[in-house]
């Protein structure tokens, strides 16, 4: 029942990992928050802020990310973030706004039998929606979004929505950018919205505080590197799973906001064998929803994953349109400002505020409205040598 676990994700899952189910029943239904907690001049402004940005796939902008390890771990090294995220995170913590919830040993089981629904922890993984969780969307809206890219169907999936000329929300993947350059470039190209599904799409409650920072702030930074400095504002937890720790990183470090789904075909599994789906029992579930009821809106999580997916994902659309969904792009359902925090959509210009008018200046001297940021001792500036790519692109996969 739960959302997308890439290939990489089942082999270290238990052949039961799909379950906790979700228990749909059991989520509190919360409206959509009007506005974000965040103050317009959040530091998370200072932690992308630069003003160069190099081509996507040039040499440059290759040495501004983690580096590429086709055939190891995915997972960037955690000794080599940018020091503004690590002095960002160590204020928030020191404020007292980072909980000390320890890593979950997988989605939903806690040590020390720590109940994964309680009020502190507040599972995702299980169901569990804290009050600032976007799942929902308004009445009679279909929220588009599309997780695990960019891949090889994505320029299949963009073909599709422009043919249609439908906008959609795409949760990418950092490591998966690398992996297929060209896909992303079609994505940045499509005037769709992007928002962060973490670098190396771990389940995030298993990891350390650090490795969270990583996870997000990469992936963010991947975003921020290839569209001449948009902050994105949404992010989605891989697997869907956040607890308060994770959510309160995304939060106070780098002032995002946490979006999950409120419908979930396991459209991801239909290549697994034996598929926990398929394509007939995602018919069945489209057509029930489709002609039910249109309160509260669809936020059906899909997957730009495979050709089934998409497929599953294109066979309902039709039923969309004439069932009478306003159909829209996620982000622009969620918040109406979009996916970017400093820029009215993918086209438009990045306010200076939110980029030029922090350059050379740390967190601490960014935000002293809110006192959850500042830091006492040194800050610093994001730099991109800070990364050390130790080795190079290589199998066939170098960016254009
Ligand atoms: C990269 O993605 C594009 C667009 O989706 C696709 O046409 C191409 O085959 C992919 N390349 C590889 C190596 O998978
Ligand atoms: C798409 O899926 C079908 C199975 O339905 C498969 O036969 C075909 O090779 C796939 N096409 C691509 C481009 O992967
Ligand atoms: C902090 O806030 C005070 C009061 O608003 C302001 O006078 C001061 O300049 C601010 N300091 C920084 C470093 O922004
Ligand atoms: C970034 O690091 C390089 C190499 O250490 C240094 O020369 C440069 O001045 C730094 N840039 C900033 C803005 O700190
Ligand atoms: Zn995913």
């Amino acid at each position: 029942m739960l959302a997308a676990v890439t290939l990489l994700l089942l082999h270290i899952l238990p052949t039961h990992g799909h379950s906790p189910a979700h228990n749909h029943d059991h989520i509190a239904r919360h409206a959509l928050p009007g506005a974000w907690f965040q103050p317009s001049d959040h530091a998370v402004r200072a932690l992308f802020a630069r003003d160069d940005f190099p081509a996507v796939g040039s040499d440059a902008w290759v040495a501004s990310l983690p580096p590429f390890t086709p055939d190891g771990s995915h997972t960037p090294d955690i000794t080599k973030l940018p020091q503004a995220w690590v002095d960002a995170y160590n204020a928030a913590k020191a404020a007292g706004n980072i909980p000390d919830i320890p890593p979950s040993t997988t989605g939903g089981q806690y040590p020390n039998n720590l109940d994964p629904k309680s009020t502190t922890i507040c599972s995702s993984f299980i169901g569990c929606r804290a009050p600032e969780d976007h799942f929902n969307v308004p009445d009679g809206t279909l929220a588009l979004n599309f997780d695990d890219g960019p891949t090889e169907f994505t320029g299949q999936l963009l073909d599709f929505l422009k043919t249609n000329n439908e906008i959609a929300t795409h949760f990418v993947i950092g490591y998966s950018i690398q992996q297929n350059v060209s896909a992303w470039e079609l994505l940045l190209a499509s005037g769709h919205d992007l928002a962060a599904h973490t670098w190396s799409h771990q389940q995030l409650t298993t990891q350390t505080d650090m490795e969270v920072v990583s996870e997000l702030g990469w992936s963010m930074n991947i975003i921020y590197l290839s569209t001449g400095g948009r902050v994105p504002r949404f992010w989605r937890p891989p697997t869907g799973d956040a607890d308060n720790r994770v959510r309160a990183i995304a939060k106070y470090v780098f002032g995002m906001e946490m979006v999950v789904w409120n419908q979930d075909t396991e459209d991801w599994s239909l290549t697994e064998t034996p598929p926990p789906t398929t394509t007939a029992v995602i018919a069945g579930q489209m057509n029930t929803w489709l002609n039910g009821p249109k309160s509260p809106g669809l936020m059906i999580l899909e997957h730009e994953l495979s050709n089934l997916s998409l497929a599953a994902f294109m066979a309902a659309y039709p039923l969309m349109k004439s069932a009478g969904w306003n159909t829209q792009s996620a982000a622009r359902l969620i918040n109406t400002d979009g996916a970017y925090r400093n820029a009215p959509g993918p086209t438009g210009t990045v306010t200076a505020a939110g980029l030029l008018d922090f350059k050379g200046v740390g967190p601490s001297d960014t935000t002293n409205s809110t006192g959850n940021t500042g830091s006492s001792g040194s800050s610093s500036v994001v730099n991109s040598s800070v990364v050390k790519p130790t080795g190079s692109v290589s199998g066939g996969t170098k960016p254009a």
